[in-house]
């Protein structure tokens, strides 16, 4: 089994002095939630998801070797293209986390730049992709240093990198299906880094279709690492952490399969039930609006009528994710724009489908 230390690489053997990298990263929507973690970024569950194609974060990193070697981090962040004071912090977070796996992160002054595809606060959350861009850069920076790396290894430990970023992050890099955390069923699967999922999946998922509605687009009431928290001494916890492992194992057959039928069933209890963990915590939120339960039951009366396939899901907020098969696309956009548009804040909803990951720019 592959632990902490083996991403602690070993001597460099080559050295770079400066140059540029660019990635984008997208961002990923979750079947059956991450909701609870240990220490170190260790989730209490597994969790699986779709890799999203158009949400997506666009980070180009630029590092110059020190004249004077420093103890500090030293980098620049701008956010389209303009410095961005409040973004530094987790950044230096992040840099304090990972240097004993990136022992290279104090020689160098970075300039990180990056950009959303997505507008600015709508409420998708950005740290996904935003923790994947950056670590597939740092990779990119580390394979410059160790050019022997293997492809494996390289995109394993961008996961690992993002994971310790952000949970979820480290289900961004790669496509379609990403499993996280270990799980009896799925092979090589780890609590270290997302894996892609390790058997086929039936063509009844092919380009599936992701309509996030949004619905609210303010600040998060609940930071997801405020939520993370509140499972501890929560009454429904190890329930829950062991609901999830046995979901994982109906999905995992369901996505192999293609009953779409089950996997609604799924899809919408796990969105459900990770808000039922927030409404039942001490303290507890409700992360959902009004508008968001008139568009869930607006969903199911569509789905009775027309027999469409069509079911929600939820992250740890208000905004809704419409999933639906390629071949129903058109009737559903115009079920969205007749009757669920005007639940959304300005009208804005945001059109993606199941995508491949990471991808390299420059
Ligand atoms: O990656 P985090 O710590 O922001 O947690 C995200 C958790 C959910 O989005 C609510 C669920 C998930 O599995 O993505």
């Amino acid at each position: 089994m592959i632990a902490e230390n083996d991403f602690i690489p070993s001597k460099y053997s080559t050295t770079i002095e400066k140059g540029t990298f660019k990635w984008s990263a997208p961002s990923n929507i979750a079947l059956v939630k991450y909701w609870g973690k240990k220490e170190n970024q260790v989730p209490a569950n597994p969790s699986i998801s779709f890799t999203l194609n158009n949400c997506k974060t666009i980070t180009e990193l630029s590092f110059e070797k020190k004249a004077n070697p420093s103890d500090d981090f030293s980098f620049d962040l701008l956010f389209e293209g303009k410095p961005k004071e409040d973004f530094k912090p987790k950044i230096q977070k992040f840099f304090e986390r990972v240097l004993v796996y990136l022992p290279f992160l104090k020689d160098y002054h970075f300039t990180i730049d990056t950009q959303n595809t997505f507008p600015h606060s709508s409420g998708i959350a950005s740290s996904a992709s935003g923790m994947s861009a950056l670590a597939m850069n740092l990779m990119s920076l580390e394979k410059a240093l160790h050019p022997e790396m293997t492809e494996h290894y390289f995109y394993q430990k961008a996961s690992f990198l993002a994971r310790l970023g952000s949970g979820s992050a480290c289900r961004s890099i790669r496509g379609n299906v990403v499993e996280w955390g270990n799980h009896a069923e799925i092979s090589g699967s780890s609590d270290l880094f997302g894996v892609i999922f390790p058997t086929k999946i039936h063509s009844n998922f092919q380009n599936y279709q992701d309509t996030i509605l949004l619905v609210d687009k303010g600040e998060k009431q609940v930071s997801s690492t405020v939520g993370h928290d509140l499972m501890h001494n929560h009454p429904f916890a190890e329930r829950r952490f062991e609901q999830a492992h046995e979901n994982l194992s109906k999905i995992k057959a369901i996505l192999e399969n293609g009953n779409l039928e089950e996997f609604i069933k799924i899809v919408e209890s796990e969105a459900l039930t990770l808000h039922a963990m927030m409404m039942t915590s001490m303290p507890y939120f409700i992360l959902m609006k009004p508008n968001t339960l008139e568009i869930i039951n607006k969903i199911w009366k569509f789905r009775n009528e027309t027999q469409i396939p069509i079911c929600f899901t939820l992250d740890a907020g208000a905004n809704v994710h419409v999933l639906y098969p390629e071949n129903v696309t058109e009737t559903v956009l115009q079920f969205i724009k007749d009757e669920l548009v005007v639940y959304c804040q300005n009208g804005q909803y945001i059109c993606d489908v199941i995508g491949n990951g990471v991808e390299q720019l420059k």
